[in-house]
């Protein structure tokens, strides 16, 4: 569907919006040629027979007119831009339903700055684009036409020599519009672009502070700047030249009808109030030219935004529920890895892995960094797509599974530790949205988080910054930790999940997973050999395949990866 038809589609619930707009900016627009209709009349009435009454009465017609005109303006401005404006947030709750339902492989595609910029900046130009045209093209194109009628009425052969030059402005502004367009578009890309440092650089402004980075970062932003700059330039020229190419044009126009429009008053075929009322409408008759031409390279610009942000929205995610999925119950507990091979973009990251979790087993994952190991616990939750094999949860592949069902199934503890702008007590709530204050606290009980959330400043109240700035890591993890407990759901996935705790509260955090691992089947991928020792089955994953697998004894029997990792680490 073309861009324009689909951003008027967005406008079609604001009808009655648009529709007094379009009324108010109508009238606005035919006062102009009602106004150079009455020149002919009152510079006959006033000056050929001195009509004294008519004389007194102009001053205060004049003053009723264009307070008539303000009111008409302002209930267009006010109709139209609050029209574009509630189309507009339906456009940017959209492009965020879309943007958050997209999967991961979408995240690691684009860059967050640029996709923040869509929803932020393009989302804007739409509105300006959709309000300024949409009402200019009410007034500016009644204005025109109700002018011309004006000429025509006067003089159709004067009107037919100044309407000729109307073509030659129409041909530049067709072409100058495309530029806008296309460079609207590269322009917005790059402001995309340089969205994305701002962003990356406060969110990492403690590495960029550490390694010095301030003044690479300025360098980085201001190439990014003058580079959007450019296209803004471009931009800012071809608009520029828009209204001085019209305004030459149609200076021939008004020179040719002086030139024919005055030897006819002066051969007496015209008379002088007629001809001035011709000239006022005429020279009225270019502003509104004037202006849809602009319209048409404001038009052109909000496309290009627009097509931005359609990007978005029509973007499919690759990973669907399967029509009529299967819904997991409590007993689908047991993990099975079928040949998997996996790939982010042209190398297998994961490669033949194939293993078993059984119901309420523990199985732990380790090895190098690098190896494939977070990797592979994404592939539970299939938040990426395997190239090639299965992942069975009880006896159903991932893919059969109804999404939510299996996102309930998995509580995940990842490597990264992610909080949000909120509470704490909420913070643990993303865990079990309905979960009682009581339930709240016991999960923090039970990872050990209690006793520092209850001595910060308002205990579980306490809002923590958007990356929980104020909080140690370990805390973090904790918080974290909690938010799974609270879950409490089958299959529970810790990604490090203690690797930032001090040795005792590691234990004491390890103390309170065990109870949750009980009967729960549990993927635990550590570094610290000492969390996995007791795990039913320890797997050592090197460059995407499993090089060993077995008990911690059976492992340390064969000599192999794991028991040189044993050695390095125990010491023996
Ligand atoms: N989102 C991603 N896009 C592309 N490649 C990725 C992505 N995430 C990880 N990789 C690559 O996949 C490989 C395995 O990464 P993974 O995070 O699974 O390793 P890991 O075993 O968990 O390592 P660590 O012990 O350091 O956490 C690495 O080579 C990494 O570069
Ligand atoms: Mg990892």
């Amino acid at each position: 569907m073309p861009v324009a038809k689909r951003l008027l589609l967005y406008m079609k619930p604001y009808w009655w919006r648009i529709l007094l707009a379009a009324l108010a900016s109508s009238a606005y627009g035919g006062l102009d040629a009602a106004f150079a209709y009455m020149v002919e009349p009152l510079l006959k009435k006033i000056f050929m027979s001195k009509d004294m009454f008519i004389f007194s009465f102009l001053p205060f017609a004049i003053i009723l007119i264009f307070v008539f005109r303000a009111i008409c303006r302002y209930l267009n401005d006010y109709f139209m831009n609050t029209a574009a404006q509630l189309a507009v947030q339906d456009v940017r709750n959209e492009i965020f339903r879309k943007n958050v339902f997209l999967d991961l492989q979408f995240f690691n595609r684009n860059q967050t700055g640029s996709l923040m910029s869509r929803v932020v900046t393009d989302v804007a130009a739409m509105q300006n684009g959709v309000a300024e045209t949409i009402s200019g093209v009410f007034r500016d194109s009644i204005g025109l036409v109700s002018l011309l009628g004006v000429i025509f009425y006067r003089d159709w052969q004067l009107a037919m020599i100044s309407i000729l030059v109307i073509p030659f402005t129409i041909y530049p502004a067709s072409v100058l519009g495309k530029k806008i367009k296309t460079t609207a578009r590269k322009g917005q890309d790059e402001a995309g672009y340089f969205a994305s440092i701002l962003q990356e650089t406060l969110s990492g402004i403690k590495v960029v502070k550490a390694f010095s980075l301030e003044n690479s970062m300025i360098e980085q932003f201001t190439r990014a700047n003058l580079k959007y700059y450019h296209f803004t330039r471009k931009m800012i020229k071809y608009n520029s030249l828009s209204s001085p190419i019209s305004e030459v044009i149609s200076s021939l126009g008004i020179a040719a009808v002086i030139f024919f429009g005055g030897s006819k008053v002066m051969a007496g075929k015209l008379s002088a109030p007629e001809f001035f009322s011709f000239i006022t409408a005429m020279a009225l008759v270019y502003s509104p030219l004037k202006k849809l031409i602009g319209a048409y390279g404001t038009a052109q610009r909000c496309i290009g935004s627009s097509e931005r942000v359609f990007e978005i929205i029509d973007a499919v995610p690759e990973i669907v529920d399967a029509p009529n999925g299967y819904t997991l119950t409590p007993d689908d507990n047991r993990v099975e890895f079928k040949n998997v091979y996996f790939k982010y973009q042209d190398d297998y990251i994961l490669e033949n892995v194939s293993l078993v979790a059984e119901k309420g087993q523990m199985v732990a994952l380790v090895g190098p960094s690098g190896g494939g190991k977070s990797t592979l616990v994404s592939l539970i939750a299939r938040f990426f797509e395997t190239s090639a094999g299965q992942i069975l949860i009880g006896t159903h592949d991932v893919r059969e599974i109804v999404k939510d069902s299996l996102m309930r199934h998995i509580a995940l503890v990842d490597q990264e530790t992610i909080l949000f702008h909120d509470t704490v007590a909420n913070n643990i709530r993303y865990g079990k949205p309905d979960a009682s204050d009581d339930e709240v606290i016991r999960a923090a009980q039970a990872a050990y988080a209690h006793d520092f959330i209850i001595d910060m400043p308002e205990g579980y109240q306490t809002s923590i910054g958007d990356r929980g700035v104020r909080l140690s890591g370990g805390q973090r993890q904790r918080l974290c930790i909690a938010r799974a407990i609270l879950k409490n759901a089958p299959i529970l996935i810790l990604d490090e999940a203690t690797s930032a705790l001090d040795t005792e509260s590691e234990q004491m955090v390890q103390r309170a997973l065990d109870n949750l691992i009980e009967n729960r089947t549990t993927f635990v991928i550590a570094h610290r050999l000492s969390t996995v020792l007791h795990a039913d089955k320890i797997v050592v994953l090197e460059n995407g395949s499993i090089v060993e697998s077995g008990t911690h004894l059976e492992l340390i029997q064969n000599s192999g990866l794991y028991s040189r990792l044993c050695a390095v680490q125990f010491n023996s």
